[in-house]
């Protein structure tokens, strides 16, 4: 099997495996560097696990919140990403404001809006033009079609290797992400995959050889560690 693969035995149990990784590289990350980032993902998998963090009891003043993705809509709306992790988590934990960072999609223009975001990390991150800062962990999905975070198959996004944050397009519509450079030089990066539906693109993804402009989740191969977590309907093929 691929290294870094676990194949869990349903939803629950890949839920249940990610919480556990995902608590321990933040309290490692709070115990070696006295603060941890996390980047979420948004779309349906990751809101189980959002919801079992509320639970833990982790020293939320010194973990900030980042998004590796974000649809460009307001915050209250029914897609924002922002608002699915708020609900489910955010919002029921006591942890500073300023520990979180939405990607602001409120400039009218997603490309201004990339470009504050950008700013922003560099101000958190203190990192000058051209470098790449490191986030402890950064979680990502799969879609059906291989995209990952807001990097979709054959767009103009892929090609970004000089931003940290670019804008994506899906089918037309745009999308604030990360860019391929910055999710590689993540210390932990854990793609959250579940059900049927992704194992073509698995498949491709897995492949010796593969065109990364098709399955995007190609390209991320990350200084750190790389986790797939897959439950069964999606990783049985691949045991
Ligand atoms: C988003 C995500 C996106 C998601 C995949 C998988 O903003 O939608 O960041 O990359 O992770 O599309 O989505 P599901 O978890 O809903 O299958």
């Amino acid at each position: 099997m691929k290294p870094g693969v676990e194949i869990l035995p349903n939803k629950e149990a890949l839920i249940a495996r990610s919480l556990k990784l995902v608590v321990e590289k933040l309290q490692e990350a709070v115990e070696t560097r006295g603060e941890a980032t996390i980047a979420l993902s948004g779309g349906s998998t990751p809101k189980p696990l959002y919801e079992a963090l509320a639970s833990q009891p982790l020293p939320w003043s010194k973990i900030h919140i980042f998004w590796g993705d974000e649809r460009y809509v307001p915050s209250d709306h029914p897609d924002s990403n922002e608002r699915m992790a708020r609900q489910a988590w955010l919002d029921q934990i006591d942890i500073p404001e300023q520990n979180i960072y939405p990607m602001s999609t409120e400039a009218g223009d997603p490309q201004i809006d990339a470009q504050s975001y950008e700013n922003e990390l560099a101000r958190y991150f203190q990192v000058a033009a051209g470098e790449f800062p490191a986030f402890d962990v950064i979680l990502l999905g799969l879609g059906d079609d291989g995209h990952t975070a807001s990097l979709f198959p054959h767009t103009q996004a892929l090609q970004v290797c000089d931003r940290l944050i670019t804008v994506g397009n899906k089918d037309g519509q745009p999308r604030l992400t990360f860019t391929v450079p910055l999710i590689n030089q993540g210390r932990c990066v854990i793609f959250l995959v579940a059900g049927a539906s992704k194992q073509p693109a698995l498949a491709e993804i897995f492949a010796e050889t593969s065109d990364p402009q098709t399955y995007p989740a190609r390209f991320i191969r990350p200084q750190g560690e790389l986790f797939w977590l897959l439950d069964e309907s999606a990783g049985a093929a691949f045991k």
